[in-house]
């Protein structure tokens, strides 16, 4: 059976007192099941914050990125050996703000998913397509130009360790959620991707879905075969509703 994957992204939200309360929350509420991980990405500076809370605990922490880079003259970067160094489980790569506000290309989100892998953190590849490329009809190519880029760079193995985050950029803080049905054929096409490199691998690949994902959706969403899972930015925030996203995966992972 496929691992499942509930995260959140927190952005750049969040203080020490806000943080300490909501980490524990979640660490109160949250169940662990079997095949399903559970972590949150916060921002850098909470990072060692999150890692003391989370000790212990059934869940895991991840960052928001990471340079391509392992060490040397990048200022304001962030190495992948130095997220390790704390203990990180997750990192997203290729996230749609990085990419659209700081102009983040496929190669070097290629580069980031590998110095991820180097450092030993499983990189989440964030994926997803803009309205205007869907209404183009352009979804499926857009997002085999963004998978490719990581499978050139990388190979097909090093999915082995990874997860697939389908972000369609049109629902991400929109409120405006992909159907189950739109989700499934994204996945579908991500999974089919690998497949024709690896049928086996591809079989075992996390895939989650991400965009505006709230308790009242998530069952209907993690429900799809394809879809193991989420990728959760704004109902991150609320104690209540991650812990609610969390129990749809699992009931999701239960019932297969
Ligand atoms: P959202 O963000 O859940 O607030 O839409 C998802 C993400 O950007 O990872």
């Amino acid at each position: 059976m496929r691992r499942r994957l509930v995260a959140g992204n927190w952005k750049m939200h969040g203080s020490r007192a806000v943080n300490l309360a909501l980490l524990s929350s979640l660490k109160r509420s949250i169940v662990p099941i079997d095949g399903l991980g559970v972590a949150v990405c916060a921002p850098f500076p909470y990072l060692s914050q999150v890692a003391d809370s989370l000790r212990g605990s059934s869940l895991v922490w991840g960052a928001q990125d990471l340079s391509e880079h392992d060490v040397g003259p990048y200022t304001g970067e962030v190495s992948g050996p130095m997220l390790a160094d704390f203990g990180c489980a997750y990192v997203l790569v290729g996230h749609s703000e990085r990419r659209v506000l700081h102009g983040e290309t496929d190669r070097q989100i290629a580069a980031k998913f590998g110095a991820a892998q180097r450092a030993g953190l499983i990189p989440v590849l964030c994926v997803g397509e803009t309205l205007e490329q869907r209404d183009g009809g352009e979804m499926q190519a857009v997002l085999r130009r963004q998978v490719d880029a990581v499978l050139k760079a990388s190979g097909v193995a090093a999915f082995r360790r990874a997860v697939v985050a389908y972000e369609p950029v049109w629902a991400i803080g929109t409120g405006r959620t992909a159907t189950p049905a739109q989700a499934q054929a994204a996945h579908l096409h991500l999974r089919s991707l690998v497949a024709a490199q690896d049928a086996g691998l591809a079989a075992e690949l996390t895939i989650v879905y991400g965009g505006s994902v709230k308790p009242g959706n998530a069952k209907e969403i993690f429900s799809m075969p394809d879809v193991d899972g989420g990728l959760i930015g704004g109902a991150s925030l609320v104690a209540e509703d991650f812990t609610a996203i969390c129990s749809a995966a699992a009931a999701a992972q239960k019932q297969e």
